[in-house]
């Protein structure tokens, strides 16, 4: 009887794990000590970059993506800066897609200084904020509003602009992963619509966003538990039942 319950749990749990990780890629990573922000690089404000923070856990953009290529074997990258983290916390960047946008998505997180020193992340920076700032897509510029200019803006939270912070670049690569017969889909490839989540861990443990799905997998474990007690009790009661009224039967019979 026992068995037969946990063999049930068995195969729910992988099930909902399964249907739980659909479409997401993510990142873990540990907050870096708070460094200055070096004063003498171009704002990073003005690097159009749509942010993170512990303040603003989600932003819901699109990614330009393309096929890959052998020298871009990852796709396409795009940049966003994590700021205002707590030096020492574990975090995890998650993104999420739909199933009708198939595509891989590759994501790294770079400390400020490794950033700027390193001439290719540097220069896929560069192109990446250059593209940005030229595109006037309302859309895509929602989230990137100089601090500056959104003062008067109160209905927002503004986060406090960062001069010594725990802050980190997030690169986002996006690459293509399907076969169309439509040949502009396989010319050009759509943007990919995304949320990009950021989620401290509980105790440096456990992603904080998944407590209640966890507690859901609880209620429904134990649920199920119950339930195939009783099924089994009850199957059970009915073999008792039929075998009885069989050895009734056969005594009947036998006079
Ligand atoms: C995304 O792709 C479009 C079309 O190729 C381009 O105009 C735009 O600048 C790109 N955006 C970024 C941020 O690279």
């Amino acid at each position: 009887m026992y068995y037969s319950s946990l063999s049930i749990l068995g195969i729910l749990i992988p099930l909902l794990a399964a249907v739980g990780q659909a479409n997401v890629e993510k990142t873990i990573f540990l907050a870096p000590p708070a460094a200055t922000v070096p004063s003498d690089e171009p704002d990073l404000d003005d690097l159009g970059l749509e942010r993170l923070s512990p303040h603003n856990t989600v932003v819901r953009t699109r990614l330009n993506a393309s096929f890959p290529t052998t020298e871009a074997p990852d796709g396409t990258d795009s940049w966003f800066f994590l700021e205002n983290l707590r030096p020492g916390q574990r975090y995890e960047v998650r993104v999420c897609w739909l199933a009708t946008q198939p595509t891989d998505f590759t994501l790294t997180t770079y400390p400020l200084t490794n950033t700027i020193e390193d001439p290719a992340l540097l220069s896929s920076l560069s192109v990446f904020s250059t593209a940005r700032l030229a595109s006037l897509d309302s859309r895509l510029q929602a989230n990137a509003i100089p601090r500056r200019a959104s003062t008067h803006d109160a209905g927002k939270t503004l986060d406090p602009a960062p001069t010594t912070d725990s802050v980190l670049f997030l690169r986002v690569r996006a690459a293509a992963d399907y076969f169309s017969a439509d040949d502009a889909l396989m010319r050009e490839v759509p943007p990919v619509a995304v949320d990009l989540i950021l989620d401290p861990f509980l105790l440096n443990v456990f992603p904080r966003s998944l407590v209640p799905t966890a507690g859901w997998m609880i209620v429904v474990a134990v649920v199920a538990l119950v339930l195939a007690r009783w099924i089994v009790g009850e199957l059970g009661r009915v073999v008792e039942d039929a075998k009885r009224n069989h050895v009734v039967q056969a005594s009947k019979k036998g006079k």
